[in-house]
């Protein structure tokens, strides 16, 4: 299953604040694009508006051609967000973290796929413990597992390497590029210029307003622009 992301004009407005100013992006199935720039920049917002969060988003969002309504929608539809902060149950333990949005789907095998999922990020060994009794790093990459086990076409990872040391980013950055090879279309917002660089582009975020700093062709643009990938 492969999907194409296309967003046109797309906005987020919190009351006054202009979060991100309309922004043309098209995500293709195979492809791992960074979104960087400084905090408040307006990543999350990004990513939250294009995994379906802020319905009142202006702009369009389409998967496949067919406007994207809201969450439940997007859920549906199989976009995964892998959200700042981690959101996970604390007093849940590892593989039930993993496997409760696998439950939603009726997932047929979901303790397999939860520990293949823990595994995957080096958390084999602590499937059976409390969130609460795991390091921040160790959260970090509980998160990214239960992002993988629900395999997306669109997964949106939101800085997800900002907690770990130099061998996890790696990591985290080779099973996102994993999830692109294996078809998926994957956004990663980073502060992280070394995971920004394992990138095929890189949309830079600025007080919301966007611009391609690098192209698939790897290029630089020698002006700031804005332009489809
Ligand atoms: N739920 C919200 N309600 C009101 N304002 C918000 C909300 N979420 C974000 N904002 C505002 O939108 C702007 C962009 O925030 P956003 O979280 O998207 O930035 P970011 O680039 O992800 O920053 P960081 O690198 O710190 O995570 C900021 O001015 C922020 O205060
Ligand atoms: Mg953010």
């Amino acid at each position: 299953m492969t999907t194409t992301l296309r967003a046109r004009g797309l906005s987020v407005h919190f009351g006054a604040t202009v979060a991100v100013q309309p922004l043309d992006l098209d995500l293709h199935p195979g492809r791992l694009v960074a979104v960087t720039g400084p905090s408040g920049a307006g990543k999350s917002s990004l990513l939250g508006a294009l995994a379906g969060l802020y319905p009142a988003a202006g702009g369009t969002v389409e998967l496949d051609g067919t406007p994207l309504r809201d969450r439940d929608d997007a859920v549906a539809r199989h976009v995964v967000l892998i959200p700042q902060g981690n959101a996970l149950v604390r007093l849940l333990s590892a593989e039930e973290n993993v496997a409760l949005p696998l439950l939603d789907r009726r997932h047929r095998h979901v303790r397999e796929a939860a520990r293949d999922a823990l595994t995957s990020v080096g958390l084999a060994e602590s499937s059976g413990q409390l969130v609460e009794e795991l390091s921040g790093g160790q959260q970090q990459r509980l998160a990214i597992a239960r992002g993988l086990a629900e395999r997306g076409a669109i997964v949106l990872a939101d800085e997800p390497t900002s907690e770990l040391d130099a061998a996890n980013r790696a990591l985290v950055m080779a099973l996102l590029r994993a999830e692109s090879n294996r078809g998926a279309a994957v956004l990663v917002a980073t502060h992280d210029p070394d995971a920004a660089a394992l990138c095929d582009a890189e949309l830079c975020l600025d007080e919301g307003a966007a611009t391609w700093i690098r192209h698939e062709d790897g290029h630089h643009a020698p002006e700031p622009r804005r332009e489809e990938i």
